[in-house]
């Protein structure tokens, strides 16, 4: 995309304005000492106007493969955050749905739109959450129907609500849960006596993590994942 186009679009301004403001060196462009009207942006590459980066209108929906160590909130003192594996033009009002702990991998949702991320994290609408769940122990029969069931967590009073158990390895299964306690799978697992030792988000409600991104990188959701929710 042309950086005449990008600022247009960005600011609202037009065209002759937008060069006015490239001529007077007031965009800077990442890693382009002297930018120019017609300069081609590659994917992710950031721009600020007066010091301020710059984003296209209009909501942003990503899906990220989180990798492990980074945590799931817009600023954090010591950690990297997922907001920081995000190109800067695209953060503006940028935030996760939802979160995962810091060793947690897998998928987290991203986007600008309160109101659709109030949908998907809501008690209310029971999105429902499949996670692969490595434990240190084997996983009994007896505890998959007592998840299935639901399960008394530590210091809580309801049960959780039922949930889909799948054994897929002697000590491995897919647990799909339609509510988001603090730290729910590693408690649920705990409250039979077993310990989580490897924790992957794989799908939320009908958006699966996208089995070409890397952990660490994003795209953009498609229209049909973003109206699915
Ligand atoms: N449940 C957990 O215990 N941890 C997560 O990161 C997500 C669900």
């Amino acid at each position: 995309m042309r950086l005449d186009y990008f600022l247009a679009h960005s600011t609202g301004l037009s065209r002759k304005q937008v060069k006015a403001l490239i001529g007077r060196g007031e965009v800077q462009v990442e890693g382009e000492p002297r930018p120019k009207a017609n300069t081609r942006l590659a994917s992710g590459q950031g721009v600020w106007l007066r010091g301020e980066p710059l984003a296209l209108p209009g909501h942003r929906y990503l899906m990220l493969h989180k990798p492990a160590g980074v945590v799931c909130s817009t600023e954090d003192p010591e950690h990297r955050t997922v907001l920081d594996l995000i190109p800067v033009e695209l953060r503006r009002d940028l935030h996760p749905a939802g979160r995962l702990d810091r060793d947690t991998t897998g998928l987290v949702l991203l986007t600008s739109d309160g109101d659709w991320s109030h949908r998907l994290t809501s008690p209310n609408h029971q999105c429902a959450k499949r996670y692969r769940v490595r434990c240190a122990d084997p996983v009994s029969d007896g505890d998959l129907q007592a998840l299935r069931d639901g399960v008394l967590l530590r210091g809580e009073e309801k049960a959780t609500l039922p949930a889909k158990a799948e054994r897929v390895g002697e000590s491995e299964l897919l647990l799909t849960i339609t509510e988001g306690r603090y730290h729910q799978v590693k408690r649920m697992l705990a409250a039979r006596g077993n310990r989580v030792v490897g924790l992957h988000r794989e799908q939320i409600g009908a958006i699966v993590l996208d089995a070409g991104l890397a952990p660490g990188e994003y795209r953009a959701l498609t229209e049909e994942e973003i109206a699915s929710l």
